[in-house]
């Protein structure tokens, strides 16, 4: 696999910037009491102070969380301050971050809301990590060979995170809190490979379902097949990615071979940022795929522990088709939809645009 480290976009949050973030995090939090409902972080008291005062960062947040700008459909945003002795041990499981995240990182799940929803709506799954609004990765003794955030020592392929799913985020952010060992998250996007006519209108023809990942649990029944690689309103290269949870076999020869060669293009193209604390990848996840590199997690509370957040871009479209998907019974957790709603009700266009997503 070739490894282009540096050239990705890379942008800055400028020091008044990022402080004014940890600042108004840590003063709604202070806010708002007994921290109710850290397991979800679906306080209606919380969610209304996010929207209440996002307003008061200043425009350069703004600018630092916008979509990736580049065809390699990834940014990393430098300069979020982190201090890794706030955060205490890296938690054993999900369960235990989202628990205690009132003695450690519920600061920065609030600064993760703040900054997401500057970027757009931030949302969860139900039958992920419980709802959660932010997502706590962290390894997980048993789980190190499965194709979850939670593995290690197993390679995390390439995927479009959530592909299985019509509401699937159009933005992914993760940040960094500790990464000892320089683990290395890989991003590829679709925008730079190089692949035939013949493949591209091969990969374009629905073929193959991709089932939900196991974290949403197992023994789900195959649905509609999905085009893997096609070009959107605009002309540009789209995905639904995700090998690990696509029935291969069930394809014919010829389509295996355009999914061969797309996944060879993909790791030609791979760009592999080891995440530094403080730092933060933005993944367009309707162009770029991203996985992880193998590493072997230690269990002794300095494992690598990223916050993910999934992001809706409401001025972004998807296919027609894909709304009469029935996403295998899982629904997202929401919260912010509705005051996008009221908005394009009013006729207001948001700062991001005023096409709504079907
Ligand atoms: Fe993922």
């Amino acid at each position: 696999m070739t490894i282009h480290q540096h050239d990705i976009e890379c942008r800055e949050f400028d020091p008044d910037a990022a402080r004014a973030v940890r600042s108004l995090a840590s003063d709604i939090r202070r806010r708002l009491g007994d921290t109710p409902h850290i397991a979800t972080l679906h306080d209606p008291e919380l969610l209304a102070r996010i929207d209440g005062r996002v307003g008061e960062l200043p425009d350069s947040v703004r600018e630092a969380v916008r979509p990736p700008a580049t065809a390699a459909g990834a940014t990393v945003v430098r300069g979020l301050v982190v201090v890794d002795a706030e955060f205490g041990p890296t938690p054993a499981h999900w369960q235990a971050a989202a628990e205690h995240a009132a003695d450690g990182s519920l600061d920065l799940d609030i600064a993760m809301l703040l900054l997401a929803r500057c970027a757009g709506e931030p949302f969860g799954w139900e039958g992920q990590q419980n709802g959660r609004l932010v997502n706590n990765i962290v390894p997980a003794a048993g789980h190190e060979d499965e194709q979850s955030g939670a593995s290690s020592t197993t390679l995390l392929s390439p995927h479009t995170e959530d592909a299985f799913h019509a509401a699937r985020a159009n933005l992914l952010m993760l940040a960094c809190l500790r990464n000892p060992d320089r683990v290395a998250t890989t991003v590829s996007s679709v925008r730079q490979v190089r692949l035939s006519e013949d493949d591209l209108r091969t990969l374009a023809t629905p073929t193959l379902p991709i089932l939900p990942d196991v974290s949403y649990g197992t023994g789900f029944d195959s649905l509609a097949p999905l085009p893997t690689l096609w070009f959107d309103e605009n002309g540009a290269a789209t995905t639904r990615y995700d090998p690990a949870y696509t029935p291969l076999d069930d394809a014919d020869a010829e389509f295996r071979a355009a999914y061969a060669r797309l996944t060879a293009e993909l790791a030609r193209v791979c760009h592999a940022p080891a995440l530094a604390p403080g730092e933060i990848l933005l993944v367009d996840n309707d162009v770029a795929v991203h996985g992880r590199v193998p590493f072997r997690a230690r269990y002794d509370g300095t494992d690598r522990w990223l916050k993910r957040v999934n992001i809706r871009l409401p001025e972004r479209r998807r296919r027609a088709q894909e709304s009469s998907e029935n996403g295998y019974g899982q629904r997202v957790v929401a919260p912010f939809r509705a005051s996008t709603e009221r908005t394009v009700e009013r006729g207001m266009a948001d700062e991001r645009g005023s096409v709504e997503q079907p």
